[in-house]
């Protein structure tokens, strides 16, 4: 018996082999973040990574599901199985792949800033925020909060559960700057800024985000990987990339 299966290759593959014959692929994400997973006015959950995922679940021959989890506990969540894979905007970081496998990146970013309008020219970069008279918001458990107690330790540091509250802090004049995914602070600067906030937009993070999924599940990791590279240069990725993104 032991023989046959070796010989039949019966080995567990991983959760791509598990979301084919399930049916499905269980993605977790926390659909908050611009304009890579966000909710629109009918409440269905749409942008640049969703539009990935559901070219990849098509050429896994499954349905998506997607599971909204937030980013706080979403590692924690992965590894009890509450979905199969991150696929949140996450970015590869080398503490993260201590705990989770990540795929190739499907893109890179950095971290910015949005600075209240009475701090232009005062403020040039996030050097000139380190300072205990500044606070600065971002989101609990991302790298925006991670580059602030590391790179601005000086400034007052508040972390929000969503973008949105920690941007209309600064909106609103209570915190002087927002520190965030250059990606999501293209979109939030016109959306919510109206003429109150001023975007740094030179990234100074280097930011790679990638899929996350269970430690040691190498099969996944070729599969997943090795579709990457075919929708990079069948003009599938250029073709969603473009939808979402100005040039
Ligand atoms: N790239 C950042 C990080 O990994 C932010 C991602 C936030 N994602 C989300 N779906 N809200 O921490």
């Amino acid at each position: 018996l032991f023989a046959a299966s070796a010989l039949t290759g019966l080995a567990h593959a991983g959760m791509v082999d598990d979301a084919v014959k399930r049916g499905t692929l269980r993605v977790g994400m926390d659909p908050t973040y611009m304009p890579f997973e966000m909710t629109n006015k009918r409440g269905e959950i749409i942008g640049f990574e969703v539009d990935l995922l559901k070219a990849m679940s098509k050429a896994m021959g499954v349905k998506l599901e997607l599971v909204s989890t937030s980013y706080d506990g979403i590692i924690p969540a992965l590894l009890t199985d509450k979905f199969d894979m991150i696929g949140s905007g996450m970015t590869l970081t080398q503490e993260r792949n201590l705990r989770i496998n990540f795929s190739e990146p499907f893109i890179v970013v950095g971290q910015t800033l949005l600075i209240r309008k009475e701090l232009q020219g005062e403020i040039k970069s996030y050097k000139d925020l380190n300072d205990g008279k500044y606070r600065i918001t971002s989101k609990i458990g991302t790298t925006g909060e991670m580059v602030a107690k590391k790179l601005i330790a000086k400034a007052q540091y508040h972390g929000f559960d969503n973008e949105q509250e920690a941007v209309m802090d600064v909106v609103n004049g209570k915190a002087d700057a927002f520190i965030y995914d250059a990606p999501y602070n293209v979109v939030a600067v016109n959306k919510a800024g109206a003429g109150k906030l001023v975007f740094l937009e030179e990234p100074f993070t280097f930011e790679p985000l990638a899929f996350g999924l269970k430690k040691g599940d190498y099969d996944s990791l070729n599969w997943i990987n090795n579709w990457m590279h075919q929708i990079r240069n069948d003009g599938t990725y250029e073709r969603i990339h473009a939808k979402w993104f100005k040039k």
